[in-house]
């Protein structure tokens, strides 16, 4: 495909130790990638970007309004990883900077480990292996079921809650859920109308809800005392969503039989940092550093994933995914017949704007003074940011950006080919 721009001089940096495959990924496209084993920041940060074209970080990396204004040529940030919070995303879309991150690349390391963490506080043998290595033998049946045939309720039956549903119904437990927007059920499992419902049924209650305000303490004194004494909670979603001093209570008092909790309000900032909380000895209580979703497979999964997105962009345009502009999906890369002398051929327009009244009347205008003919074009707008891509034929591509550059709203012209 002729670019106006060759493959071979779209330099890319990757800090932070972004996986092997996502290098691959880059470089077979013809890229150019460069590699940067930890974060940078200040003037050190300024200079490694301020010739890329893309840059992917992890999420130490601090991309600023500053931090973004030192990278003049820049296309499209990845983030190598769920969260976006360390990149100013409001900079980068005034910029027409789209970024993008793999929200669920580790859906089903989260499953899993709720599964696992479900037959564990079943058996109570965290409590039991905790025992041997304090040097006692506590072989008992006391306290330890199987699973098959109990309940468990799952609370957001999202991208997690359905991957646990699957797994735990072929384990042979019953599924319910609840859900604040309507959701299939997938296999048996069967839907109760409010949160409510699930605690008093369920023997296993797993949060897979996002963090928002009205998540917010969902899973207080109230909600855990309708639960039944012998039922777990699992939370491998948000900390904010559970109360965890009524929850170290409700157990401490025998009013819970377990629980399992991989976030935390007040997570330490590092590894050495002390870890506090009213769980810490708790019984049958599983407490890890929030590693539901920390597998291998994610991070390889989240390095196609990223990547994919970022070649969508700069090869094609397409901004599907991305976290702080409209999203424009462009499977089909069409192109107008190429018609009249060889000096005009068709181009592909990419192009973010101001979004306010006239803009696209503006962008229409240059188009039709210019007796370009259209192809396609697809607009979508968000907040006070629009992006457009049209395909046109036949047409002198500088003089088409030059226009288009000239229209006041226009924050970014880039003409694809
Ligand atoms: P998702 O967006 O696919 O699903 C969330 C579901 O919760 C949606 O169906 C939504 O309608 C529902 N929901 C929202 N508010 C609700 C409420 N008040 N009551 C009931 N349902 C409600 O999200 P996904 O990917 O399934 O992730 C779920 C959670 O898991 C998120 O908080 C995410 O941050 C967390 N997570 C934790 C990880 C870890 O390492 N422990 C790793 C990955 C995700």
């Amino acid at each position: 495909m002729k670019t106006s721009f060759p493959k071979s001089q779209i330099e890319v940096l990757l800090l932070e130790g972004v996986h092997q495959r996502a290098v691959d990924i880059l470089e077979s496209e013809g890229f150019q990638v460069r590699l940067e084993s930890g974060s940078l920041s200040g003037d050190e940060l300024a200079a490694a970007i301020a010739s890329a074209h893309v840059i992917g970080i992890r999420s130490k990396t601090q991309l600023t309004a500053e931090a973004l204004s030192a990278a003049t040529r820049l296309l499209s940030v990845g983030c190598f990883c769920i969260g976006t919070n360390q990149v100013e995303l409001d900079a980068a879309a005034s910029a027409g900077v789209p970024v993008f991150n793999a929200p669920y690349s580790n859906t089903r390391s989260v499953a899993e480990l709720t599964i696992a963490e479900i037959v564990m506080l079943s058996r109570r043998t965290f409590e039991r292996s905790y025992a041997m290595h304090q040097g006692r033998w506590v072989k008992s049946a006391s306290g330890s079921h199987e699973v098959r045939g109990k309940t468990v309720g799952i609370i957001g039956y999202g991208h997690i809650g359905a991957q646990v549903s699957v797994l735990a119904e072929s384990m042979g437990l019953r599924v319910i859920f609840h859900d604040v927007v309507p959701k299939l059920p997938l296999g048996n499992a069967e839907p109760r109308g409010s949160l409510e419902d699930v605690l008093s049924e369920a023997d296993f209650v797993t949060l897979h809800v996002p963090a928002t305000p009205s998540t917010r303490g969902l899973i207080g004194a109230q909600q855990l005392a309708r639960m039944k004494p012998t039922a777990s909670l699992i939370n491998n979603a948000r900390g904010s969503v559970v109360d965890v001093d009524a929850l170290a209570v409700a157990i401490r008092e025998g009013k819970l039989g377990g629980a399992a909790i991989d976030v935390f309000p007040d997570e330490p900032a590092g590894k050495d940092a002390p870890f506090e909380s009213p769980l810490r000895d708790a019984p049958n209580v599983i407490l890890t550093p929030h590693i539901g979703g920390s597998t291998q497979e994610a991070q390889l999964n989240i390095a196609e994933d990223v990547a994919a997105k970022l070649l969508r962009f700069v090869n094609n345009g397409s901004t599907t995914g991305a976290v702080n502009v409209p999203n424009v999906d462009l499977f089909e890369q069409s192109r107008a017949t190429p018609i009249g002398d060889d000096q005009k051929r068709p181009h592909r327009v990419l192009h973010f704007h101001r979004n306010v009244p006239g803009v696209m009347s503006s962008v229409n205008r240059v188009i039709s003074e210019l007796g370009v003919n259209v192809a396609s074009q697809s607009l979508q707008t968000s907040g006070d940011l629009g992006y457009v891509v049209f395909d046109v034929a036949p047409s002198d591509g500088a003089e088409l950006k030059a226009r288009l550059d000239d229209i006041p709203e226009t924050i970014r012209t880039r003409i694809l080919w």
